[in-house]
C-alpha cells in the first residue's frame, strides 16, 4: 500500500476566512542577537552553546541575525510581504537578567516595547511567546531549571511582568513553545539546553511536569489579573508529527496511538482533561509526577486555543526491541519506518527528521479537533529547510521553489481541515528569516527571507516569500 499522497490542486486566500491570520514566526535567541546588551542575563541557549562541541558548526546567537538591531527594517519587509501578524518571543533573561523576578531590567522592557509599537504601527499584530526554550541561567544553576518546581512561580512572575506592561498592546500570549522538546531534547537525549543526559527515565518527565504547570500558573494569572480588562487570549504551543500506522495491523495502529499520546496527549490531556494519558501512567508509573486534586482543577481547560507546531510525518509500526534510545525505550516500543510500498512518506527537506507529507497537518488538526472538543488551533509553525553550502551563491537559496511547493501544500491542507470542520483561526511560517538552527548552529536555513551571513546580514526575499506575498494579495495562485 503506497502513502497517501498531498491533496492537489490550488490553494487561494479565498480558501480561508475573512479573519483568518497569516503570519510568519520567529524565536528570541534565533534571530536577536545582543545576547549581553542592555542587561540581558545568560540564559542556558547562551552557555549551552558557547560551549564547544554542543553547536555543529561552532556558532552560538550571539549575533544571530541581529535583529535586536535590526527590527524596524523586519517589521517593514513583514508589512511588505503582506504578512497579518508576527509570532516573536520574549527573552526571559532580558527582562529578569538573573530570572528570581526581582527587579524588571527596564531597558528589555524599552526594546519589546519598540517592537510591539512598530509592529502595531504597521498593522501588524504580535503573537508573543513567552518561553521559547531560554530559561534564565541562573534558575537553571541555582534552582534546578525544568526539574524544580520553584520555576513554576519564577515563570509565573516573569509573565504577569509581561502582561502588565505589554498586555494592553498584546492581545495573543502563548506561554511555552514546544514543551516536548525541552523534555527530551534538554533532559533526556541532552542536544539541547541545559544538555542534560544523565537521568533519561526520570527528567524529561518531571521537566515536562513543571513545564506545564507553569503554563497553567500563567494562564491563571493572566486569567485573574488581566484578562477581564485586556480582553486577550492565552494558549500553549505543543507539537506534533502525524503518525500513520504503516499497516492495518492491529499493532501498528495501537503503536499509532500510543506515540501519538506521548507526543500530544502528555501535555494536552492535562490541559483539557486535568492528567497524563492513561497509556503513560501504565508504563512510566512512579517515574510519572503526579497532579494534585488543586493542580488538575488549575490545569482544565487552561488554554482560549491551541498553538500547533507541524513539520512532518512518520510512518509507524510495532517493534519488538526499541532503537532510538531511552525516552523510546521507556515508551515501548515504535519503530519509524517512513517506508511503504517502496515509497517514501513523502520528499526530505535539509534536516534529517523533515519529511514534506502535507496530508499529515491535515490529519494531525483533525485528531486534535476530535480529541479535544474542536478547541481554536492556530498552527504556529510550519516550514522546511535548506542546506547551507559554504560554495552555494545566493541565488540558489533564492529560487526555493521546493519550499513554495511545500507552503501551497500545507496551506492546502489547513484550507482541507477547516472544510472538515476544525476550528482553525491562523497560520504562522517558519520561519520569516533565516537564523539560528539550535544544536545545527547556522547549517540550516529555515527562511522565507534569506540572510547573507558573509555581507552585513543582508536580507534578500526568498521565492516563497514572494508566492506567499501574492498569495495574501488573494490572488489565485496556479500550479
Ligand atoms: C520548532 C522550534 O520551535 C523552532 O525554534 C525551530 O527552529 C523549528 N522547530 C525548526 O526546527
Amino acid at each position: 500500500m503506497a502513502a497517501p499522497k498531498a491533496d492537489a490542486g490550488e490553494v487561494s486566500r479565498n480558501d480561508f476566512p475573512a479573519g483568518f491570520v497569516f503570519g510568519v514566526a520567529t524565536s528570541a535567541y534565533q534571530v536577536e542577537g545582543a545576547t549581553n546588551e542592555d542587561g540581558k542575563g545568560d540564559s542556558i541557549w547562551d552557555v549551552f552553546s558557547r560551549t564547544k562541541g554542543n553547536i555543529k558548526d561552532g556558532s552560538n546567537g550571539d549575533i544571530a541575525v541581529d535583529q535586536y538591531h535590526r527590527y524596524k527594517e523586519d517589521v517593514e519587509l513583514i508589512a511588505k510581504l503582506g504578512f497579518g501578524a508576527y509570532r516573536f518571543s520574549i527573552s526571559w533573561s532580558r527582562i529578569f537578567p538573573d530570572g528570581f523576578g526581582n527587579k524588571v531590567n527596564e531597558k528589555g522592557i524599552v526594546y519589546y516595547n519598540h517592537l510591539i509599537d512598530y509592529l502595531l504601527k504597521k498593522g501588524i499584530q504580535p503573537y508573543v511567546t513567552l518561553y521559547h526554550w531560554d530559561l534564565p541561567y541562573t534558575l537553571h544553576e541555582f534552582v534546578g531549571g525544568w526539574l524544580s518546581e520553584k520555576v513554576v512561580e519564577y515563570f509565573a512572575l516573569y509573565a504577569e511582568v509581561c502582561f502588565a506592561r505589554f498586555g494592553d498592546r498584546v492581545k495573543h500570549w502563548m506561554t511555552i513553545n514546544e514543551p516536548l522538546q525541552t523534555a527530551i531534547n534538554g533532559y533526556s537525549i541532552g542536544i539541547f539546553a541545559p544538555g542534560r543526559h544523565d537521568n533519561p527515565y526520570k527528567e524529561p518527565y518531571l521537566a515536562a511536569h513543571y513545564q506545564i504547570l507553569a503554563h497553567a500558573a500563567a494562564v491563571d494569572v493572566y486569567r485573574k489579573k488581566f484578562k477581564a480588562t485586556q480582553g486577550g487570549e492565552i494558549g500553549l504551543v505543543v507539537d506534533c508529527e502525524w503518525a500513520e500506522a504503516f499497516s492495518d495491523k492491529e499493532q501498528d495502529k495501537i503503536a499509532v496511538e500510543r506515540r501519538l499520546d506521548f507526543q500530544l496527549g502528555w501535555f494536552l490531556d492535562p490541559i483539557f482533561y486535568g492528567d497524563y494519558p492513561a497509556v503513560m501512567r501504565e508504563r512510566l508509573g512512579d517515574h510519572l509526577p503526579q497532579f494534585t486534586q488543586r493542580e488538575k482543577k488549575l490545569l482544565r481547560n487552561s488554554v482560549d486555543f491551541v498553538g500547533l507546531n507541524h513539520y512532518t510525518s512518520r510512518l509507524i509500526a510495532h517493534a519488538t526491541c526499541a532503537t532510538e534510545g531511552p525516552f523510546y525505550e521507556v515508551q515501548e516500543l515504535e519503530r519509524i519506518v517512513n517506508w511503504q510500498g517502496g515509497d517514501l512518506i513523502g520528499e526530505r527537506a535539509a534536516s534529517d527528521w523533515l519529511y514534506i507529507v502535507p496530508w499529515g497537518l491535515r490529519k494531525v488538526l483533525n485528531y486534535i479537533a476530535q480529541k479535544y472538543k474542536n478547541p481554536p488551533i492556530y498552527v504556529t509553525e510550519n516550514g522546511m529547510d535548506d542546506e547551507e553550502k559554504e560554495t552555494a551563491i545566493i541565488n540558489e537559496f533564492l529560487s526555493d521553489e521546493k519550499r513554495v511547493e511545500y507552503f501551497k501544500g500545507y496551506l492546502g491542507a489547513v484550507a482541507q481541515a477547516i472544510r472538515d470542520g476544525v476550528d482553525i483561526r491562523g497560520y504562522f511560517a517558519w520561519s520569516f528569516l533565516d537564523n539560528f538552527e539550535w544544536a545545527q548552529g547556522y547549517t540550516k536555513r529555515f527562511g522565507l527571507v534569506y540572510v547573507d551571513y558573509k555581507d552585513g546580514l543582508k536580507r534578500y526575499p526568498k521565492s516563497s516569500a514572494l508566492w506567499f506575498s501574492h498569495f495574501l494579495k488573494g490572488k489565485s495562485v496556479h500550479e
